[in-house]
């Protein structure tokens, strides 16, 4: 697969998974975790009508049509596939990846991968209250941007302030190392054009925070 980003997301996807790809888009994801046989199930689904089609003419084109099924859906509300227990949340905003696991109760869902394209802190904290716990992250830089990839798990972990702002550093992700000196060199900016005390005092934590992973 093409895609630097997809493929570390299929790096969180184990061989017993049976997972929801939800967002599919045009099921670039399904088609690579079952063409190599990568988990044991995998269904598509998005709430876009036009995505949903180019994803099916891409499984069909592939011949896949019997092994990865669609559904147009917002998140999980219109499937009928009780046994998914994995959901893949990517390119899609923290608002609508919480809306979407809010509606899951139906299913038995023991882990999340998910990369959001934002408030990645909010993600981190509400998926604690919702039961799912931060296990690993990683970052990949594709097309000038970082995407932090998340495996999230209903193992109890704790999580640092430092991690809950910016993630669980892992020091052997070189992308992840040069994710956070950009995040360090923006907080350093964001403190020299403040004028705010109250706004200084907040950004000078966080530069302390992330000091301490860099
Ligand atoms: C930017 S694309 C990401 C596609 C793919 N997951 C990826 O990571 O490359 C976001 C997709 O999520 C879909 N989407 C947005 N909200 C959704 C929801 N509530 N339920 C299902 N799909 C949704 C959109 O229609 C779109 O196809």
């Amino acid at each position: 697969m093409k895609s630097k980003r997809l493929n570390m997301i299929a790096t969180f996807i184990d061989k017993t998974d049976k997972v929801a790809d939800i967002g599919c888009d045009h099921a670039y994801l399904s088609i690579f975790l079952t063409e190599n046989n990568l988990c044991q199930k995998v269904i598509a689904t998005d709430i876009n009508k036009n995505a949903l089609k180019i994803a099916q003419n891409n499984i069909k084109s592939k011949h896949l049509e019997q092994k990865i099924s669609t559904y147009l859906s917002d998140g999980l509300l219109n499937v009928s596939d009780y046994e998914i227990n994995t959901l893949v949340l990517s390119g899609m905003g923290s608002h609508t990846i919480l809306n979407i696991i809010d509606h899951i109760e139906k299913f038995p869902i023991k882990k999340l991968v998910i990369q959001s394209n934002n408030d990645l802190k909010k993600l981190r904290i509400n998926l604690r209250k919702k039961g799912f716990y931060l296990q690993q992250e990683k970052v990949v830089y594709e097309k000038k941007h970082y995407y932090v990839i998340g495996l999230y798990t209903k193992k109890y972990t704790s999580l640092k302030l430092r991690e809950k702002n910016f993630g669980k550093y892992d020091i052997n992700n070189k992308d992840y190392y040069n994710y956070l000196a950009l995040e360090l060199d923006n907080i350093t900016k964001k403190l020299k054009n403040s004028k705010n005390t109250k706004e200084k005092i907040k950004i000078l934590i966080k530069k302390k925070l992330l000091r301490k992973y860099l």
